[in-house]
C-alpha cells in the first residue's frame, strides 16, 4: 500500500482542540499520560508564540489529500556541558496509527530541525513497552544509545527509559 503523503505544518488555532484533548483525555496520548493537564496552558502558550518558541515548538502532522491533522510532532532544547540538542516527541490520535505516518513525520522534523538549526544531534526517548515508538525511531534513522533507569514517574511507578538519537551525519533513512 503506498504511504500517505503528509506535511508538516505551523499550528493554528483550529489544532488547539486536539492539543486540549491530548492534556484532558486519560490515554488518548499515549503512555505518555501523566493525568490530567491545564488544558487553558494551550492556549496560553499559542498566544505567545504560536508554538514556534527560540527553546522548542510544535509543528502539525497533516495528512495532505484529506487536509486533515493526525496529529503533533514537538521539540524542546536540552544540553549537556558545551552543546546543546533538540529532544523531540510525537503524537498521533489513534485512527492514524500504525499507517506509516509516525516514522516518516519523526524523519521529517529531524530535516527540518538540521536545516534550519545548527544542532549536531537529536534525542528522542521512549518506553521499553512503546514497540511501535522504538520501530518508528529506527525507520527514521535514529540509534539506541542504551538504558536511562528510573528516568520517569508514570502510572504509579518509576519507569526506565530507552533513549534514541540521530546526529547530523548520520546515514539519511530511506
Ligand atoms: C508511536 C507512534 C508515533 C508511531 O507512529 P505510527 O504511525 O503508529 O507507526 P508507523 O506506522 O510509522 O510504524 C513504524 C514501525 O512500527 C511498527 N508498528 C506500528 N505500530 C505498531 C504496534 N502497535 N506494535 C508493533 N509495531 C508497530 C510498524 O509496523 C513499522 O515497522 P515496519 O516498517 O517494520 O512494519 C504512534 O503510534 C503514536 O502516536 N502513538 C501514541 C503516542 C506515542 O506513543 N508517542 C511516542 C511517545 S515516546
Amino acid at each position: 500500500m503506498a504511504d500517505l503523503p503528509i506535511r508538516l505544518r505551523p499550528v493554528v488555532e483550529d489544532d488547539l482542540v486536539m492539543f486540549r484533548r491530548f492534556a484532558t483525555e486519560p490515554g488518548l496520548i499515549g503512555l505518555d499520560w501523566r493525568g490530567f493537564q491545564d488544558a487553558q496552558a494551550v492556549a496560553r502558550r499559542f498566544a505567545e508564540d504560536g508554538y514556534l518558541g527560540a527553546d522548542g515548538g510544535r509543528l502539525m502532522v497533516e495528512v495532505e489529500q484529506e487536509h486533515v491533522a493526525a496529529g503533533v510532532v514537538t521539540w524542546q532544547s536540552g544540553s549537556y556541558a558545551t552543546g546543546s540538542y533538540w529532544e523531540i516527541g510525537i503524537a498521533l490520535l489513534p485512527e492514524w496509527r500504525g499507517r506509516g505516518i509516525g516514522w516518516r513525520a519523526q524523519a521529517m522534523l529531524c530535516d527540518y530541525l538540521f536545516r534550519h538549526t545548527p544542532v549536531q544531534r537529536i534525542q528522542a526517548a521512549t518506553h521499553a513497552e512503546n514497540t511501535a515508538e522504538q520501530k518508528s525511531l529506527e525507520k527514521a534513522g535514529f540509534q539506541l544509545e542504551g538504558v536511562v533507569r528510573a528516568a520517569e514517574f508514570r502510572d504509579g511507578r518509576w519507569r526506565d527509559g530507552m533513549l534514541y538519537s540521530r546526529l547530523r551525519d548520520d546515514p539519511w533513512p530511506r
